[in-house]
């Protein structure tokens, strides 16, 4: 058995206290916003608790979906090294940026020349979006949907050419027998977020995958855990978000959490069941996590 690990969103904190220069643009708001409201929400000491109960069940890869910045500062750049570091080593973890790493134009610059080592091909390279990583039964395949946009926006767009790419991609490894799975920050479904949160180019995801398949897609953005299904040629998808890794305020079902997915070689092909391990009051919860592929094969 092969387990993946996802978790997303950390949303580390505390920002250091910016120079009011970089705060010239869209991340006045977005500063107000940490000082206001999220860094009640993001807890440190949850995100301690979680990463330390991820390591100790040992799964053979991790996925992070993004958002480990939250106004895409160099300065908040330590905080997330450390953090990955926690998590292994960059061929042991896999990321893709979140709006909140590609705040503003110079954040993308920024997030990739950083966190290159975490978004390499199996060539060793960062050579952009989608890189392919093969580990296992799986193919990882990493979008990045993190793009600046205005004040109060927190939409996502891949772009035709990474949607070009991502299909020739499916389609070359679907015939590979590995378990393709997608990493996207965003819910990269129609009606997956709420208005100006989502992919803005939700419908050309969605017709790639109907065409060449996947097995699954793995997301973050929305904080709370979700299962939605698309449609690929051969069945339904899954489409399955995460909650943020540091969620500690808000309601229970925004509280923090991460999932695992365990891939089993079976004689029908490659099976996979996931769990989620949710971090409430009363402690650390593992329940079963329905991906309702019964229309799959
Ligand atoms: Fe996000």
């Amino acid at each position: 058995m092969f387990t993946l690990a996802h978790l997303s969103d950390p949303h580390l904190g505390p920002i250091p206290a910016p120079a009011w220069r970089a705060l010239l643009n869209k991340r006045f708001t977005g500063y107000l916003n940490w000082q206001r409201k999220r860094r009640f929400i993001h807890n440190m000491d949850v995100l301690d608790a979680l990463v330390a109960d991820l390591a100790a069940r040992k799964p053979a890869h991790i996925s992070c979906t993004g958002d480990l910045l939250n106004i895409g500062l160099a300065s908040e750049c330590p905080l997330a090294h450390a953090f990955l570091a926690r998590l292994g080593a960059p061929d042991d973890v896999s990321l893709v940026p979140g709006n909140h790493d590609a705040y503003v134009a110079e954040s993308v610059r920024l997030f990739t020349r950083q966190f290159a080592p975490y978004m390499t091909s199996d060539a060793g390279r960062f050579e952009g979006f989608p890189f392919v990583r093969l580990r296992g039964p799986i193919a990882l395949i990493g979008l990045s949907s993190g793009v600046p946009t205005l004040p109060f926006s927190a939409r996502g767009t891949l772009g035709r050419e990474q949607r070009q790419r991502l299909e020739q991609i499916l389609r070359f490894l679907g015939s590979q027998n590995l378990a393709r799975v997608i990493m996207i920050h965003h819910p990269p479904h129609e009606g997956g977020a709420g208005f100006g949160r989502g992919l803005t180019d939700a419908v050309g995801f969605e017709s790639a995958l109907e065409r060449e398949g996947a097995e699954l897609v793995i997301h973050g953005h929305n904080h709370v855990t979700s299962v939605a299904h698309l449609k690929g040629p051969r069945g339904l998808i899954p489409v399955v978000g995460v909650p943020s890794a540091s969620a500690a305020g808000g309601t229970p079902s925004h509280r923090a959490g991460y999932h695992l997915f365990d891939f089993d070689m079976t004689e029908q092909g490659i099976s996979v069941s996931a769990r989620q391990i949710a971090f409430g009051e009363q402690g650390v919860n593992e329940s079963p996590l329905d991906l309702d592929t019964r229309y799959s094969g």
